[in-house]
């Protein structure tokens, strides 16, 4: 199914599109601090956003992955980006998110991933999702802890293409 575009309180939620390569670039792509507990690597790079952007529009339509930019209504900045994808480790649809640092601590995240809930409940009729998250990032699993997830495991996180894994913790949601 083609990603379809959301309309939220204050923000929507769109596919990318090649325009929003500086906000991606400068707004988190290049920042350290935003990268530390994702699977991407940080990088001075505008290039490599470039080839980002253009692996995620070719992927629009797909039935496995759906991501979107999260675009602030007030002035029209993408400030972050949010997905669900089928994830073959698990056997199950997971979630991820991450904003730019000045976009922080606002609920932004909260209000986009509860779309995304309703969303894989009403179009992708899927009743069970996941989550992980490094244990030190309170921030992601404080999200996951308001949109009604449950701690499931700890287990190892591997990210940011360390050789040594993080302390995790998964998460489940049951949509009804
Ligand atoms: C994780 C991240 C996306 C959270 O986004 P956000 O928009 O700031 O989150 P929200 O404002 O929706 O906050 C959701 C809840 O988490 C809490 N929270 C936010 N930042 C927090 C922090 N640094 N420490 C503890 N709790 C925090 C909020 O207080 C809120 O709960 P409340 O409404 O009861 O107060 C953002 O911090 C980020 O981009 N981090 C870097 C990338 C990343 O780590 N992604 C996740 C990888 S698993």
């Amino acid at each position: 199914m083609r990603t379809p575009v959301i309309n939220a309180k204050r923000i929507i939620l769109r596919p990318f599109c090649n325009n929003d390569l500086e906000d991606v670039f400068y707004g988190w792509e290049n920042d350290p601090d935003v990268a530390r507990y994702m699977y991407w690597q940080s990088h001075n790079d505008i290039n490599k956003t470039k080839k980002w952007i253009k692996e995620e529009i070719s992927k629009i339509d797909s039935d496995d992955w759906y991501r979107w930019a999260i675009v602030c209504k007030d002035n029209g900045k993408v400030i972050g980006t949010c997905l669900i994808y089928f994830e073959e480790e698990f056997n199950a649809f997971e979630i991820g998110y991450n904003l730019a640092k000045r976009a922080w601590g606002c609920g932004y995240t909260t209000e986009a991933m509860t779309e995304v809930i309703k969303f894989t409940r009403d179009k992708l009729h899927i009743k069970k999702v996941i989550g992980h998250c490094a244990k030190v990032n309170k921030a992601s699993a404080n999200v996951m802890k308001k949109l009604g997830f449950k701690f499931v495991r700890n287990m190892p996180y591997k990210c940011n293409e360390d050789e040594e894994p993080y302390e995790g913790e998964e998460y489940i949601l049951d949509i009804d």
